[in-house]
C-alpha cells in the first residue's frame, strides 16, 4: 500500500474509490466541491438529505461516481465531532469497504487533520484492509489496496509513522495466520533473522544450546516435538545516544496442542495464534527499523512447539528453570509461562529501564475482559499511565488488572520451588503472578492478549483471525521513550 499526495481537485480524480470524511452537519458544505455542477450535477446534497446522511459518526452514503466525477465510486462517512477516534473509525470502515469491492486505487480526502489523526486513519484504513487470502483460489481474491492517495493533507511524516506500523502489524498478523505446518520454531526465529540489518543484530539458541544454558522451561515445553524449540533475541541499537533501553518479550507458541494434558477440539483449532505475542515484538521491530527512534530495544522470545508425544514434559515433572527457580507441573497446558518466563530471566540480566511481555496466556483473561481489552499487570503506576496513553492513541483495548501477593500461596507446590498452575479463579491473575517471580528489574508490564490476539469472528475493522494487537502501542511507546 502507497500513500501518495495530490493537490487535486476531488471530482477530477480517478480512482476506484473517493473517500470523503464528514464532520456532523455539513454534509453540504463537505461534498460542495463534489457537488459542483460540473462533477455530481447538485444532486450529492440532495442525496445525502434524502437519505438522511448528516455526518454522523458511523453513518456512510456510498454512490456511484456520477456526472463527471472520476471515482467509479464515492463513499461519504460521519465523523461526528471529527475526534481522532471518529476519524479512525470511519477510516477503517473505509478499508473494508474498499476490500470488500476490490479497488485497488483509493483516494482519502481530508480537510486540516492533525498528525496523529491522520497517522491513525492511515492505519486503520488498512486495519480494514486486510485479508488473509493467501489459501484461496486466485479468482475469488479481492485485490488489496495499492494506492492511497491523500488529498487535503501535506503531511509526510504521519503518512512515514503510520506506514512503519501498517508495515509490522500487518506482519504480525500475516504470522498469526498462517498455518502451523508453515508456522513453527525454526521458521519464526528465521522471521526475526531475516529483520537484521546495520541497526539490528540477531541471536538465535538451538535446542542444545538452550539445555546447555540451562532455559529448562522453553526446553521442556519444546521436548515433545519435532520441531525442536528457539530462543530468539533480537536487537535494536539507535544511531545516535539511547535515551532508554527496553526490552520487549512474546510468547512463541507456534502451536498449542495443550501436550499431554492435550486441549478439547474447539480450544485447539485456533492454537496457531499462540504466537501472536512473538509475532508482534517481531512486528514492533520492524515498525522500529522504520522509525529509528533514539531507544536501545532488545527483542526476545522463546519459540516452541507445545505437542504431546513419547518425548513430552510430563505431569509431575519438575523443571529447572533458567534462574534456578524449580517448577513442577501440574498441567502441561499452562506452557506459556514457562517457557516466558525463562526469557523474562534473561531480560532481566540486560538491566533494561523497562520489560514489557506479551503473551496469549490464558483463557481467563478472555473470560474476563473478551475481545477487544488485553489485561495489563504491571506494580509500576508510570509504566502503566505510559501505556494507556500509548494504547488511547493506537486505539486499542487495555485494561489494568490488580497483582496481589495475596494470591500467591495458589502458587505453591509440594515439592517444587512453585507449581505452574494457580487454579480456576483468577486464573489471568495468577499466571502474572507466576510470571513475576522470574522478574528482577522493577519497571514490568505483563500483557495478557489473549482476548484481542486472535477474532473467531469480525470485530470493528478486523476480519476473523489475526490482529496484529499491541504494535501500534508499543511502537507509540518506544517513539515517544525516544523523543
Ligand atoms: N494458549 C493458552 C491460552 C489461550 C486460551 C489463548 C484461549 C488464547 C485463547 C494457554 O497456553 C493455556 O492453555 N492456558 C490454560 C492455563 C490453565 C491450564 C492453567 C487456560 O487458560 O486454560
Ligand atoms: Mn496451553
Ligand atoms: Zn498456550
Amino acid at each position: 500500500m502507497r500513500h501518495v499526495f495530490s493537490p487535486s481537485a476531488a471530482g477530477t480524480l480517478t480512482a476506484d474509490l473517493l473517500v470523503v470524511f464528514v464532520p456532523v452537519g455539513t454534509a453540504a458544505s463537505a461534498l460542495a466541491e463534489l457537488d459542483d455542477a460540473a462533477y455530481f450535477a447538485g444532486g450529492l446534497a440532495k442525496h445525502a438529505t434524502e437519505e438522511e446522511f448528516t455526518g454522523k459518526a458511523g453513518q456512510t452514503l456510498s454512490v456511484p461516481g456520477m456526472g463527471r466525477v472520476a471515482a467509479r465510486r464515492v463513499l461519504a462517512l460521519g465523523v461526528g465531532a471529527g475526534t481522532d477516534a471518529d476519524v479512525a473509525l470511519a477510516a477503517g470502515a473505509a478499508g473494508n469497504d474498499a476490500r470488500k469491492r476490490g479497488a485497488k486505487s483509493v483516494a482519502l480526502s481530508f480537510r486540516g487533520v492533525s498528525t496523529p489523526t491522520l497517522r491513525s486513519a492511515l492505519e486503520a484504513f488498512a486495519e480494514g484492509n486486510y485479508r488473509f487470502d493467501k489459501y484461496k483460489a486466485e479468482a475469488s481474491k479481492k485485490a488489496p489496496v495499492e494506492q492511497v492517495t491523500l488529498l487535503g493533507v501535506d503531511d509526510a511524516r504521519a503518512v512515514a509513522l503510520a506506514e512503519a506500523s501498517i508495515a509490522g502489524q500487518s506482519l504480525a498478523r500475516d504470522l498469526v495466520n498462517e498455518q502451523p505446518a508453515e508456522c513453527y520454531p525454526q521458521s519464526l526465529a528465521k522471521v526475526a533473522e531475516d529483520l537484521a540489518n546495520d541497526r539490528i543484530t540477531v541471536t538465535v539458541l538451538d535446542e542444545v544450546a538452550i539445555k546447555a544454558k540451562g532455559m529448562g522451561g522453553i526446553y521442556g515445553v519444546g521436548q515433545g516435538s519435532d520441531r525442536p524449540p528457539r530462543f530468539v533475541h533480537a536487537r535494536y541499537e539507535p544511531k545516535g545516544p539511547a535515551k532508554a533501553h527496553v526490552a520487549l518479550i512474546g510468547k512463541g507458541v507456534t502451536f498449542d496442542s495443550g501436550g499431554l494434558s492435550l486441549k478439547p477440539n474447539d480450544g485447539m483449532l485456533t492454537m496457531r495464534c499462540d504466537m501472536a505475542g512473538a509475532a508482534a515484538v517481531i512486528g514492533t521491530l520492524k515498525a522500529l527499523a522504520a522509525i529509528q527512534p533514539n531507544v536501545r530495544v532488545d527483542v526476545i522470545f522463546g519459540a516452541v512447539e507445545n505437542m504431546p508425544s513419547g518425548n513430552s514434559y510430563k505431569l509431575g515433572d519438575i523443571l529447572k528453570m533458567y534462574n534456578g527457580k524449580t517448577v513442577e507441573v501440574h498441567n502441561t497446558d499452562a506452557e506459556g509461562r514457562l517457557v516466558l518466563a525463562d526469557c523474562l530471566t534473561y531480560a532481566s540480566q540486560l538491566k533494561p529501564d523497562a520489560v514489557i511481555d506479551l503473551a496469549t496466556l490464558t483463557g481467563a483473561a478472555v473470560i474476563a475482559l473478551g475481545d477487544w481489552y488485553s489485561a495489563v499487570y504491571t506494580r509500576s503506576d508510570e509504566l502503566n499511565t505510559q501505556l494507556q496513553t500509548a494504547a488511547s492513541d493506537a486505539h486499542e483495548g487495555i485494561w489494568r488488572m490488580p497483582l496481589p501477593d495475596l494470591y500467591k500461596d495458589k502458587l505453591k507446590a509440594e515439592w517444587g520451588d512453585l507449581k505452574n498452575v494457580g487454579g480456576r479463579a483468577g486464573g489471568s491473575i495468577t499466571a502474572a503472578l507466576f510470571l513475576s517471580e522470574f522478574v528482577t528489574v522493577d519497571k514490568w508490564c505483563h500483557v495478557d492478549i489473549a482476548g484481542p490476539a486472535f477474532m473467531d469472528s469480525p470485530l470493528m475493522h478486523y476480519v476473523a483471525g489475526g490482529t496484529g494487537t499491541m504494535v501500534r502501542t508499543l511502537t507509540r511507546w518506544i517513539e515517544r521513550l525516544g523523543e
